[in-house]
């Protein structure tokens, strides 16, 4: 198939602005590291998103709650320092912005002041339209996230695709509206009908990325350690993994053990 691609230098909020206008489709992952990001951004990755899913795939953790805001903003500047032409959108951890705008606006101006990013991300709509206001009123693009919100993990008690009931669609459809409507520069949808997502997308003139949200939205994203197969245990419908890491990785680590022990490693050649 064609890939219809305009050669970026460095992407902008208006350049993802402009690839839904064309129907080029945007590609994001996360990364959280410096040598993770320098390879993702030389592979021609549109958007890198430093998502809270670190505190899950970095940290070990169940959810994403317990990540803090100086953890974001150290994976945040290390990415910054890699990559040259990705456009980098930082996730406000849970807790940093959910109490009232004043702090959702310190939170975000640490993060763009401390790491260097380009954008903030928020899971939410209507309930936290007054931050939203507040931090792009501040000059900080803001990208909003819809649908399964891994930070309210609690309220909802699953993981389950989000926005199968009339009620919770329209509201999605509302909030989506909302959201272009405040100024934000494009939205995460997460795990809903890919036909609902299609019906957002075509509703707003901003980006609609998507994760288990089907193709008909104006681009994907995945988190990188599932997409690379670092991780075993995470099979969702929605994940295509590009390798298998993780057995790769075990293979050579269990090698690299073998020929320690068998003394075969350093052989002449590597040693001074
Ligand atoms: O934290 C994250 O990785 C995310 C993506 C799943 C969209 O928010």
């Amino acid at each position: 198939m064609s890939v219809a691609k305009k050669d970026y230098k460095r992407i902008t909020t208006k350049s993802l602005i402009e690839m839904k206008a064309n129907g080029e489709k945007i590609s994001m992952l996360t990364s959280y590291d410096f040598t993770m990001a320098k390879i993702v951004d030389s592979a021609g990755i549109d958007v890198i998103l430093v998502g809270d899913s670190a505190s899950n795939v970095m940290a070990g953790h169940e959810t994403t709650l317990p990540i803090t805001l100086d953890q974001m903003i150290y994976h945040a500047s290390s990415v910054v320092r890699a990559a040259s032409r990705a456009l980098i959108v930082i996730d406000l951890p849970f807790g940093s912005y959910q109490s009232d705008p004043k702090e959702a606006l310190r939170s975000s101006i640490r993060i763009m002041k401390e790491s260097g990013a380009h954008a903030v991300k928020l899971e939410g709509g209507s309930e936290i339209k007054d931050s939203i206001k507040k931090i792009l009123n501040a000059g900080i693009p803001v990208m909003g996230h819809l649908g399964l919100t891994p930070q309210s993990i609690y309220k909802f008690g699953t993981y389950t695709v989000r926005a199968k009931e009339d009620a919770e669609a329209e509201k999605l459809l509302e909030d989506a509206k909302l959201l272009e409507k405040l100024g934000c520069f494009a939205l995460v949808l997460e795990k809903i009908p890919a036909k609902l997502a299609e019906k957002v997308a075509q509703s707003i003139s901003i980006p609609v990325i998507g994760i288990g949200a089907g193709g008909g939205v104006d681009g994907q994203v995945l988190v990188i350690h599932d997409m690379l197969g670092m991780n075993n245990e995470f099979s969702p419908r929605f994940l295509r993994r590009y390798m298998n890491l993780y057995d790769d990785m075990t293979r050579a680590i269990g090698q690299y053990v073998t020929d320690v022990k068998s003394h075969d490693f350093p052989s002449e050649k590597e040693q001074y």
